[in-house]
């Protein structure tokens, strides 16, 4: 429409083998895209005064779904999920930096990716110590030049029990590491952020964020405090080009539900709760924090997305068949 209003249109034929483009700004689409034959030419016509549309280049197929180019931080990328995303992103073309806790673990992971051709760093890191998350900053900003374009908050922790009965000690256990470190890195890395120019951070929430589980008071309570901070941010940070957005996994086939999905009678009661009557792959996760970050997704911000096989909209819907 916009196009109709300030443009007038002209093909010719021509023998040249490249797209070309001639126009005075603004230009909306991109030059020597391949297309054979045709040379396009676009004569502004006078906009009417109160129509400002800001016409911006569409960006080729292959730009909106790649990472090339691109740098990024993933907490906890060792095992599950985070490893998931690790692989997920270098595979995209992002060069990425992670972390973990066990240096032993880090090091095979890191041997076996750049065994593998990826361009993955990582550094120990506990990210429940703020010490030890200042020093994780510091050395991004100098592995890649003081500049960020994706932070992706993957690290959290669970403690199952009765509410009543947690100690003081295991309530800041799981606030430290599953709200106070996001929140902290989120300070840290926002000016890498910001002059990435188009800054993207990806928050793991999960289920428990929106409906109660048993013994998980605490661990759902710091989720939800995830996908608060996630439309907090989304919208604070908008002025700098950041998007924010959260991914909100039931269960995933992961180290750290191992041990509860061993009784099988409960596990039975995840499959008949969960709509697609099975777990979750880390791969399954990976490939929707992958879509957050590529300008696929650039208009989207602000959102929790359940990667649930349909576990947090299932109501009532008895199995008869
Ligand atoms: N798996 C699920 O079913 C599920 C469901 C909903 C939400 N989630 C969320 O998904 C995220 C990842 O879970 P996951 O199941 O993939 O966990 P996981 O299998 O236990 O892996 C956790 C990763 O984070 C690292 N890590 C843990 N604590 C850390 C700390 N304090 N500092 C630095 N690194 C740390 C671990 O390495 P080290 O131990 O060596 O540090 C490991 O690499 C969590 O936020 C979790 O709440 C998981």
């Amino acid at each position: 429409m916009a196009q109709a209003l300030f443009f007038s249109l002209e093909l010719s034929l021509s023998a040249s083998s490249t797209f070309s483009i001639c126009s005075s700004t603004p230009h909306f689409l991109s030059k020597n895209s391949t297309f054979n034959h045709l040379t396009l030419s676009f004569k502004p016509l006078k906009p009417p005064k109160h129509l400002h549309f800001h016409l911006k280049p569409i960006s080729s197929h292959s730009n909106r779904w790649s990472l090339r180019g691109t740098t990024a931080l993933v907490t906890g990328g060792t095992r599950g999920i985070g490893r998931a995303i690790v692989e997920e992103l270098v595979g995209f073309g992002a060069k990425v930096h992670t972390c973990s806790r066990n240096e032993t673990e880090l090091s095979e992971c890191l041997e076996n990716w750049v065994g593998s051709g990826f361009e993955v760093t990582g550094s120990v890191c506990d990210v429940s110590v703020r010490a030890q998350r200042e020093r994780l900053i510091g050395t991004l900003s100098s592995l890649f030049d003081n500049k960020l374009d994706i932070l992706i908050n993957n690290v959290g922790t669970n403690i199952r029990k009765p509410m009543v009965d947690f100690t003081a000690e295991e309530l800041s256990t799981l606030l430290a590491t599953n709200f106070e470190s996001v929140f902290h890195l989120c300070q840290l890395a926002y000016p890498l952020l910001k002059a990435s120019g188009a800054g993207r951070v990806v928050f793991t929430s999960s289920v428990s964020g929106f409906v109660s589980l048993k013994n998980m008071s605490v661990q759902g309570s710091t989720k939800g405090a995830i996908n608060q901070l996630t439309r907090n941010l989304a919208c604070e940070w908008a002025k700098d080009n950041i998007r924010c957005n959260a991914i909100a996994p039931w269960y995933i086939k992961t180290s750290m539900v191992e041990q509860v999905l061993s009784n099988k009678e409960y596990l039975e009661e995840v499959y008949s709760r969960t709509p697609l009557r099975r777990l979750g792959d880390p791969t399954e996760v990976s490939s929707l924090v992958a879509f957050l970050c590529l300008p696929a997704s650039s208009y989207i911000t602000g959102q929790i997305i359940c990667v649930d096989g349909g576990m947090s909209v299932n109501g009532f819907y008895p199995r008869h068949d």
